[in-house]
């Protein structure tokens, strides 16, 4: 209830501020003037709005009202109020579109004078954001771009999602009380519906818990690119495994060699059907890269060879190397060094 009470008092001292925009405008001083009145950020954003088709370059009389005097309407997708509660209607933070001298709806939308006008093909006048927009994707991101370039959290340009013309707003939502990226739980909903076979991995047995929401896609990539491989948070792959996993992190007295190099030599990261996330189960797992020929718990006997008849070692067949090989991530016993102790 305060929430929306408080909602309603800022659309309220909205209204009051566009009456003495209106004021300015009864007087005769032309759109532009107006327009010259916003900040430096805003006005960088207004210059990369583009000037598309029927858009035009000239702003609404009354900024926001003008909008809000036929989009005042909620549907589930879009709430007017919604943006309000949230931080780009922000009065205070003369950087937000609703700071002193902001663009407001427009600083996002684009010179929506044309819009707004009686008979103007309402969907060709405004950046909608949407897949179907007249604007391209570069386009639609630049009013976003415009006022978000913090190079270390937005390394945009060149990241996979960029190259692949995937948009802001495939990502975030703006009229929604939270923006479900932004949230833990609700964040790799929006990631799943277009990776679709990550889905499936974090449906598997083992599995990093997003399930239940206690970690998000976030948590390992920057969904927004970074130089790293698959954009993920940090350098390397081990490093970004590292950061919650810091008891592998070592050094170890006996260090076992793929640890150091490469988590993904044994584990999956996202969801596997073995134990662990491994890629593999033991002994196959280790079979990769160890041969058990000449294995010194082996008698070496031609019957343990598998086709001997004795179908091979009752220790490598039933059971697995990690019974005796229990340290596999490295040991710090004295006695470690075949990472048995
Ligand atoms: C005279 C009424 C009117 C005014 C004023 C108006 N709009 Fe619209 N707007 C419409 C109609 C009608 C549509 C198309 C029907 C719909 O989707 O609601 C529309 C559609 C839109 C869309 C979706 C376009 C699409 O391609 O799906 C956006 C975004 C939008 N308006 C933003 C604005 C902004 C920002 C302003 C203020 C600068 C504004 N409108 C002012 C009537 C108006
Ligand atoms: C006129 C400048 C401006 C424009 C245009 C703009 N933003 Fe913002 N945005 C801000 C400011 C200022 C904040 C608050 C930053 C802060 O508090 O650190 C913000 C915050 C955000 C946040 C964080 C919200 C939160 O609740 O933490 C997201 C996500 C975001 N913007 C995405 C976008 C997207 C996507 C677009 C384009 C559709 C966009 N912004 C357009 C200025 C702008
Ligand atoms: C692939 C999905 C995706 C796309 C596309 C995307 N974002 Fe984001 N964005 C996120 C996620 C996830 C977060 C939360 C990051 C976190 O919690 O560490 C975020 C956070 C943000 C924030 C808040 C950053 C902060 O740390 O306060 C801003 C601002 C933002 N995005 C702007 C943009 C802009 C601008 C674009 C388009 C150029 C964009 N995003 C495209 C997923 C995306
Ligand atoms: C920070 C950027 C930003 C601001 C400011 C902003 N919008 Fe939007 N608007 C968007 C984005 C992005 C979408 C696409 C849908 C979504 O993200 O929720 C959108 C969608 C819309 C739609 C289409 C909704 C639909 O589902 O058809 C309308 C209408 C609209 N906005 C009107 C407004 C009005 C009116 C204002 C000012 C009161 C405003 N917007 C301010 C970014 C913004
Ligand atoms: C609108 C669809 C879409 C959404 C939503 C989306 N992605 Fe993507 N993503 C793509 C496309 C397209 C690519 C590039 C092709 C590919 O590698 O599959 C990509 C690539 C990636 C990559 C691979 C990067 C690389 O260098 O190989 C990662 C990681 C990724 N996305 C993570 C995320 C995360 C995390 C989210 C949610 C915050 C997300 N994506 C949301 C479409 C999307
Ligand atoms: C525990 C860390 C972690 C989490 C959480 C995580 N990823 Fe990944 N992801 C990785 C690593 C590491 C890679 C690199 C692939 C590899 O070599 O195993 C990767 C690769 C990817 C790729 C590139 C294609 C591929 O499979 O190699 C996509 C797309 C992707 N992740 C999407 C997502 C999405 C979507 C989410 C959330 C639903 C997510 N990831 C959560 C660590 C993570
Ligand atoms: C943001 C923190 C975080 C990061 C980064 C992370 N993990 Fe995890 N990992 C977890 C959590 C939380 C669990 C679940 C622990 C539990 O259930 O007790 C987990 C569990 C695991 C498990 C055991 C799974 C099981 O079913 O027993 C393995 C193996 C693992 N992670 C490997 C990795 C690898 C490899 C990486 C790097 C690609 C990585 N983790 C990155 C937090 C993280
Ligand atoms: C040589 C293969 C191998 C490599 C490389 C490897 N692991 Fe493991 N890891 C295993 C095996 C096997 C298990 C199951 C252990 C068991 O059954 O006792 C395991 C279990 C785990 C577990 C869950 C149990 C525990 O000990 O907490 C985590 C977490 C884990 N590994 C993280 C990592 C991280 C992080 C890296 C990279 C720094 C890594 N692993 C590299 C083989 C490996
Ligand atoms: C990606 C290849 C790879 C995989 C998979 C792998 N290892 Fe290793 N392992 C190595 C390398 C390389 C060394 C170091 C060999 C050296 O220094 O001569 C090593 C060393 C060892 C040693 C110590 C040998 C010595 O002489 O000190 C043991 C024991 C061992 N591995 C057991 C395992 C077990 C058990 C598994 C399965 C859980 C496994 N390894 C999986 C590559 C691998
Ligand atoms: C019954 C216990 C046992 C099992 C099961 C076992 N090992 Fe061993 N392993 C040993 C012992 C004992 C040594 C010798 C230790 C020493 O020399 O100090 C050894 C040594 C090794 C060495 C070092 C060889 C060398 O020449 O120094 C490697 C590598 C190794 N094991 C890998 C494996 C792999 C891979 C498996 C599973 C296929 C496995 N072990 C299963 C007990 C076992």
């Amino acid at each position: 209830m305060t929430i929306r009470k408080s909602a309603l008092q800022l659309l309220l001292a909205l209204a009051s501020l566009a009456a003495s925009t209106a004021a300015l405008a009864q007087a005769g001083a032309p759109a532009a003037a107006a327009a010259s009145a916003v900040t430096a950020n805003s006005a960088a954003a207004a210059a990369s709005v583009p000037a598309r088709a029927g858009m035009g370059t000239e702003y609404s009389a009354k900024g926001a009202d003008t909008c809000l005097g036929c989009h005042d309407d909620e549907s589930p997708g879009y709430s007017a109020k919604a943006l309000f509660k949230g931080k780009h209607a922000h009065r205070g933070d003369k950087r937000s579109p609703f700071g002193a001298g902001g663009l407001q709806c427009e600083a996002c939308h684009g010179p929506g004078a044309a819009h707004s006008a009686k008979g103007s093909k309402k969907n060709l006048t405004t950046n909608s954001f949407k897949a179907d927009s007249f604007l391209t994707v570069d386009e639609r991101n630049q009013p976003c771009l415009g006022c978000h370039q913090d190079p270390s959290r937005n390394a945009w340009h060149g990241g996979a999602h960029d190259r692949s013309k995937v948009s802001c707003a495939d990502c975030h939502r703006m009229h929604v009380d939270r923006d479900p990226v932004l949230v833990k739980a609700t964040q790799p909903g929006v990631c799943l519906s277009c990776h679709i076979k990550q889905r499936a991995d974090f449906q598997k047995p083992s599995a990093h818990p997003l399930r239940n929401g206690a970690m998000g896609c976030s948590d390992c990539h920057n969904a927004h690119g970074a130089s790293g491989p698959a954009m993920l948070n940090k350098p390397t792959l081990n490093q970004t495994c590292l950061s919650c996993h810091t008891d592998k992190r070592g050094p170890v007295l006996w260090e076992h060699a793929p640890v150091a190099e490469d988590c993904s030599l044994c584990h999956t990261s996202h969801g596997s059907v073995r134990a662990a996330l491994l890629t593999k189960s033991p002994p196959l797992l280790c079979q990769q890269c160890h041969s058990s020929a000449g294995h010194p718990s082996l008698p070496r006997t031609g019957a343990s060879l598998p086709a001997g008849g004795a179908g091979g070692s009752v220790f490598l067949v039933a059971g697995s190397c990690t019974n005796c090989h229990s340290q596999v991530h490295g040991s710090n016993h004295p006695a470690g060094a075949k990472l048995m102790r």
